[in-house]
């Protein structure tokens, strides 16, 4: 399946905002993810997979100085399991690696097993439990992926941008 990645751009927003609800108890809004977006924000970012000119998966996240925090992560229902998210992390672990911060993170509601074993597999580890976390209540598993990780990641993928523009 033909599956690129790209930068995110505003007219994004409404597929990105569709896949969110398709996913998650708690989504992103779109007032929410403009906000986060908006230009003078200029350390939150998204990437988002295509598939034939259509809007299939996202990842949004924050850049401070050591690390890149995952804010969201989703892929559209129909389009699961054909590796859309792992194209996303890929992006993500080469744009650590390239940019020397030590650290990929996110949460994940403690109850979404298929989010834990994605993470797995792609070599995050369990950091803590926060809970509460979301807005129904639900805890938080927060994994991390360390740069060491990343590093040896990169270096087993094609650094050749085969899916997309390395524009982030
Ligand atoms: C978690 C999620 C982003 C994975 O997206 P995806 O595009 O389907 O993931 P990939 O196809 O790249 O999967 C890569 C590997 O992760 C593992 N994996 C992914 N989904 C899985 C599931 N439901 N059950 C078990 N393992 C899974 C598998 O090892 C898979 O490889 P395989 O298909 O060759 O067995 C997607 O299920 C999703 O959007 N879930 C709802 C939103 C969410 O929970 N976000 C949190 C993000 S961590």
């Amino acid at each position: 399946m033909n599956i690129q990645t790209r930068r995110m751009m505003a007219a994004d927003c409404t597929s990105v905002i569709a896949i969110e609800r398709a996913s998650f108890a708690c989504p992103w809004t779109l007032a929410g993810l403009v906000r986060k977006l908006r230009p003078e924000e200029k350390i939150v970012n998204g990437r988002v997979a295509v598939h034939n000119g259509r809007v299939i998966g996202h990842v949004v996240y924050e850049l401070s100085r050591t690390r890149i925090e995952l804010l969201t992560l989703a892929v559209d229902p129909i389009f699961r399991r054909r590796g859309a998210a792992s194209l996303l992390i890929g992006d993500m672990t080469k744009k650590l690696s390239y940019e020397r911060r030590r650290v990929l993170s996110l949460e994940v509601a403690e109850r979404n097993l298929p989010a834990c074993q994605f993470l797995r597999s792609q070599g995050f580890r369990w950091t803590k439990t926060i809970p509460h976390r979301f807005c129904n209540g639900e805890s938080a598993y927060r994994f991390g992926l360390p740069f060491g990780a990343c590093a040896m990641r990169a270096s087993t993928v094609s650094l050749t941008p085969t899916h997309g523009e390395n524009d982030a």
